[in-house]
Formats: C-alpha cells, structure tokens, sequence
C-alpha cells in the first residue's frame, strides 16, 4: 500500500471537454512513469471525453459526485449507472463543499456509497474538520461522526474497493497545509475508528488520502507520513505540469 500512492485530481468546476482533452494530453507527455496510481475527477461533462483520452494509459477517470437515487424524476441529477457508462470508475463522495454549499448529510453520504458500490464504482469518502472545529478540540468527533455515519450498516467485504480522503476544511484551497506530523497524527486516529468498525486488517488495507493545499512543494513529505496513501489535490491539478510535478515528488517516497 505504501508503495502505491494515489494522486487524484479534483477539478471542481473547472475545464471544458476540449480543455480536459488538452490537459490529458499535456499530461502524458510530462508524466513521469510512476508506481503508483493516476486518477482524475473532471466536471460531469468531461467524463467520457476523459475516459476516452485515457484509454490505454494508466490514468483512471471518475466523477467528483453522484446521485443518491438509482433513477427517476430527479432532474439535474446524474445516476451511478450514467457514470459508469460514461466510463467513470470511481467517484468522490461528501465532499466538504458538497456537505456545506449543497447540504449534504450524513445519510445522504451513505446512499451515495450505495449507489457507487452497486455500480462497480470506487467510493472515495472524504472527510475533515473545520478550523473552529479543529480548535475546539472536536476533530476526533467529527472524524468519528462522519465515518460512523457513512459506514455504518456496510459488510466490510462490501467495502473492498472504499477509499477516504481526509481533507481539513481549513486546508482546503486556502494555501494553508496540515503540517506531515498532524496529518500523520490525524490518518492515525482516523484509521483507528475503521480499524474498531471492519477490524484491523481491513483498516490496515484501506488507502486513506490526504486533501488540502497539496503542492509539488510539500507532496514529498506527506507521502512519506506510514498513514497517508496518497493526495486530493484540488486547485494545484489545474495545470498538468504542476499535477506532473506532483506525481513525481509524491511517488518518490
Ligand atoms: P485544494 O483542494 O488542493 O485546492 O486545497 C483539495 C480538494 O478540495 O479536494
């Protein structure tokens, strides 16, 4: 596990399809041969595009957020069958914007993990405190609230393919990184509330990302932390050399 890191690119609402193809493209020529795993989340529309861009290339293509139902009059929704079919094979779930600007509840977290699950999609659940949540010394709580209530009810042989991405709030597009140590010290505990979930094997196993102001500058030593497996990167994946750049400096460690 250690090994294999996974960088996985959230563009937000960012990128037409022209631009992700563009991207894909200056990606490949910069990439550097890696051990370990490239992902990309583009926007809903630039879904196919990529996943056809990155046929027979190592890099895998998913969505940042999928609909809690299977299908019906939702409109403006987008089903897990939709995304699969579009070539999606993994998808980001409960998001910190998603949980604050849309809403989302823990419940509604946990149908999106069903949803994704009964589509062969990998479930990344994502994670974190804010700031005042943090200096409240409620970090712990949180952490424990929101992977009790995602995770709670599911086989641990249902999880197989589940990933979590820990993403302080307070780290998240503000240029302001937990430190190696905290983040170390935080996926610790983390790992800690699965591990006495789905035992500790299961959490052993399970790849536990690290989100927020991730850069080509600071990649290198979060990637050395024993508990973190890989990166979310957010504002600093825009631009494929940068996203290159921290491929490379994160799968050295
Ligand atoms: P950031 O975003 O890298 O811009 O902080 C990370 C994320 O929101 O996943």
């Amino acid at each position: 596990m250690k090994n294999l890191p996974i960088m996985i690119a959230n563009w937000k609402m960012h990128k037409t399809a022209p631009e992700a193809r563009h991207f894909i493209g200056e990606l490949i020529k910069l990439m550097p041969k890696v051990q370990g795993e490239v992902w990309i989340a583009p926007p809903f529309t630039a879904v196919a595009e990529c996943a056809k861009a990155c046929q027979e290339t190592q890099i895998a293509v998913g969505a940042q957020n999928l609909s809690e139902w299977v299908q019906g009059a939702y409109t403006g929704e987008v089903s897990g069958q939709m995304l699969k079919d579009s070539g999606a094979e993994f998808v980001l779930i409960g998001h910190s914007e998603r949980r604050k600007i849309f809403r989302e509840t823990e419940a509604t977290v946990k149908e999106k993990i069903h949803r994704a699950l009964e589509n062969q999609l990998t479930p990344v659940l994502c994670v974190g405190e804010t700031h005042s949540q943090r200096e409240s010394g409620q970090t712990q709580a949180v952490l424990e609230a929101q992977i009790r209530g995602a995770l709670t009810g599911f086989e641990a042989s249902a999880l197989k393919s589940l990933i979590i991405a820990y993403e302080p709030v307070w780290a998240i597009g503000t240029g302001v990184t937990a430190s190696p140590q905290m983040a170390q010290e935080t996926h610790n505990s983390a790992r800690l509330i699965v591990s006495s979930m789905f035992g500790a094997g299961f959490a052993q196993d399970l790849p536990f990302l690290y989100g927020g102001s991730v850069k080509p500058d600071n990649v290198a030593e979060l990637m050395a932390q024993g508990d973190i497996n890989g990166a979310l990167i957010g504002g600093a994946s825009l631009e494929a050399s940068s996203f290159a750049e921290i491929i490379k400096q994160g799968s050295q460690s």
